[in-house]
């Protein structure tokens, strides 16, 4: 039996250049190599409030960027976390396993509740909830990145305190697959990670954005005080174009080298830009054809959750059962 891969995204801000090259071109080529569950978690993104109408769309909206990018319904379930009951049903047993000091030590808990005037009870239990997810389908590799990698110990932690409480139910989840892709950063602070929620339209290039936006971001893009490239010299700005470059085109460092030394920044940006939208091109065109297709998305949506509910329904009651609770 191939291993089980899961991964999961927040259907919140639109997917950016730099979701893609770090990781969900990697979701579409590894599907091939395991059985993949790739999951919109919307009960993550109401951790902080969503306005409803926009939430609906935009799960949709990602879902058919996900198929775009290519991945294939054949090869993964894609699922909606909310659709499947047994998310929250295992969360909550997690729950009462969870020491509360372990879900107040997360960083990102920290940064999240400092930001905020009131914070949900949610946004404590997003590491639970984030250890079912991947409990469910007892899954063997997780591919997150580094920001996720405290996330996934805990997960560990939560399955193996439910092992030595009420006996073998999990196997150990979770081997952290490293990020292959590309680390991109903001077009307008590059020293800061391209981000779905910063503000500002000039720091990242959603996939659904039309060739003209693309160009204008990118010859907004923050450089630094040199006039051209120089390898040895350039700061993080130029870096980051020029991964972006090498990550789409798939360039290697001798011939990027050759191509850009010397380069003046308004060509550079040029040639980066153009590479950006003819890579973003095919994809563009796919989600269109996706979207205007009546029913497609929300078909195979459906049709992730058949897939994969009888796994979880099993977890499920095999912990209920494990705790003594209930079964029928
Ligand atoms: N918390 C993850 C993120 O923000 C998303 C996520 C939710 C996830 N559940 C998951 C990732 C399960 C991997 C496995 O990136």
């Amino acid at each position: 039996m191939r291993a089980r891969v899961l991964s999961g995204i927040q259907p919140t801000g639109s997917p950016h250049i730099g979701n893609y090259l770090g990781a969900l071109k990697n979701w579409a080529k590894i599907q091939y190599d395991y059985e993949s569950i790739y999951c919109i978690v919307d009960l993550h993104a109401v951790t902080v409030y969503q306005d409803p109408q926009e939430l609906r769309a935009k799960i949709l909206e990602l879902a058919g960027m996900l198929l775009a990018i290519g991945i294939d319904p054949k090869h993964s379930a894609l699922i909606v976390q909310s659709a499947i009951p047994e998310h929250t049903e295992l969360a909550w047993m997690l729950t009462c396993v969870t020491p509360v000091g372990w879900l107040e030590r997360m960083t990102q808990y920290k940064a999240k509740s400092d930001a905020q005037e009131t914070i949900g009870d949610g946004l404590l239990q997003y590491p639970v909830l984030m250890a079912a997810d991947i409990l469910l389908y007892q899954a063997a590799i997780v591919p997150v990145g580094e920001d996720q990698k405290q996330h996934l110990e805990l997960a560990r932690d939560i399955a193996q305190r439910f092992n030595s409480l009420y006996g073998d139910t999990f196997v150990m989840p979770a081997t952290h697959l490293p990020t292959v892709g590309a680390r991109v950063m903001g077009l307008d602070d590059p020293e800061k990670k391209m981000s779905k929620s910063a503000a500002g339209s000039g720091h990242a290039i959603s996939l659904l954005d039309p060739p003209a936006t693309i160009r204008k971001k990118i010859m907004r893009s923050t450089t630094d005080s040199n006039p051209a490239v120089d390898f040895e010299t350039m700061g993080a700005g130029v870096r980051n174009l020029l991964s972006i470059y090498q990550a789409f085109v798939g360039v290697d460092d001798d011939a990027m080298k050759a191509q850009f030394a010397d380069m003046r920044y308004g060509d550079l940006k040029k040639q980066v830009a153009e590479a950006v939208v003819a890579s973003l091109e095919p994809m563009q065109k796919r989600y269109q054809e996706i979207v205007s297709e009546p029913g497609y998305v929300a078909r195979v949506l459906r049709e992730g959750a058949e897939r994969v509910t009888p796994i979880a329904r099993d977890t499920c009651d095999k912990v209920k059962h494990a705790m003594g609770l209930y079964t029928a």
